[in-house]
């Protein structure tokens, strides 16, 4: 039996559904900027709760948009260093200074005495990234400790889409969030992004960015320093399609996690990272830890090659203050994400997963991991 890392699932119903749509604005010219993309920010903003949805071409611009909306020139941003490339690249492209924290071992998120411990003076704000579509414990903690310190709190949720704490949706705990819609996510609009925000000035600006920074639409005054950011009607349309059947993807994922949770537990060598009791979980990824460190790359390579089974990406493989290119920032040693960004795997999961496919997994880590 093969078991991929993920897969893209666009149905035949909704293929046809898409198709329809694009012949539409294909012979109307509607390309950009039309009906369909504010039908997907109207619904988009509805599932998070929220007052406005901006959407933009990726999930990396929808960040960096609102770090220039907010301001964060010549200021550190608290970012966690166990995240994709794109959180700390956009605070730099907004002329910020990204300083890494060390990850939560209890959600792969950031902790609320973790960022109290980073704040200077310098600190504009943190941004909280939802790994693996886990919206931590720690959210009103981060909540309250921003506004106690006066810095505002983004939420880099490009893993969350439907995921929340306490009934609170991924991206409505900050000032301003992003989300990202890159195929591989729990939802796509082949590329993608979304900015959501409760905030009307701050929505309004990052129109202005999203734009070439025009004061508005039909208007050639260009007051900020923007960009072309916009989302074409194809990819809304997409993205549209995809929103709709959110719900039943999250479902299909969260049944194949429930096979893991029970079955997980009795491996010795495996670890699972709990879900909070209140939360609610898209699982993006499923993440378990490695009880002792091993070669994870050996691992991934007899579960491909003896079993048919390849594990998804890691959350992170290395955590960012080692990469290269961010050098020059590192502060500190972070021995938490170093430790379990090395001793952490990622069980496939998608929509349209077989039941049998997921027991196949559980056989084969049995076998290699104990
Ligand atoms: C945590 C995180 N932030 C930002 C991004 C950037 O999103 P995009 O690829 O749509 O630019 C991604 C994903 O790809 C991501 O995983």
């Amino acid at each position: 039996m093969q078991v991929p890392a993920a897969k893209i699932q666009f149905l035949p119903e909704d293929r046809a559904w898409i198709a329809e749509r694009i012949q539409e604005v294909l012979a109307t010219g509607q390309l950009t900027l039309g009906k369909y993309g504010a039908e997907f920010e109207e619904k988009f903003a509805r599932l998070c709760g929220v007052r406005h949805a901006i959407a933009v071409n990726s999930g990396t611009s929808a960040l960096e948009i609102i770090l220039r909306s907010l301001g964060v020139e010549g200021k550190d941003v608290l970012v966690p260093t166990n995240t994709f490339f794109a959180t700390a690249a956009a605070v730099v492209h907004a002329g910020g200074t990204p300083v890494f924290v060390d990850l939560d071992p209890d959600s792969f998120g950031i902790s609320a005495e973790a960022v109290e411990k980073a704040l200077t003076c310098r600190t504009a704000g943190i941004v909280a990234v939802h790994i693996g579509g886990i919206v931590s414990a720690q959210m009103p903690a981060l909540v309250d400790l921003a506004a106690r310190r006066g810095i505002w709190l983004v939420e880099d949720a490009a893993h969350a889409h439907g995921s929340s704490y306490r009934s609170v949706s991924a991206g409505a705990f900050g000032i301003a969030s992003s989300f990202s819609f890159y195929p591989t996510k729990v939802m796509t609009s082949a590329e993608g992004g979304m900015i959501v925000t409760n905030e009307d000035r701050l929505a309004e600006e990052c129109k202005i960015y999203r734009d070439q920074g025009k004061a508005s639409f039909t208007v050639n005054a260009h007051v900020r320093m923007g960009y072309n950011w916009r989302l074409s009607e194809p990819h809304a349309i997409i993205g549209l399609r995809h929103l709709e059947r959110l719900p039943a993807m999250i479902s299909e994922r969260r049944a194949i996690a429930a096979i893991y949770d029970d079955k997980l537990r009795e491996l010795s060598g495996l670890k699972t990272l709990s879900i909070p009791a209140d939360g609610f979980c898209n699982y993006y990824k499923y993440i378990a830890i490695l009880k002792e460190k091993r070669d994870r790359k050996e691992l991934k390579s007899i579960l491909r090659e003896r079993y048919g089974v390849s594990l998804a990406g890691e959350v992170y493989e290395e955590p960012l203050h080692i990469q290269p290119v961010f050098q020059k920032y590192r502060s500190r040693p972070l021995p938490l994400s170093e430790d379990l960004c090395a001793r952490h795997i990622c069980l496939p999961v998608f929509s349209g997963m077989e039941e049998e496919q997921a027991r196949h997994v559980l056989r084969a880590l049995k076998e290699v991991t104990g």
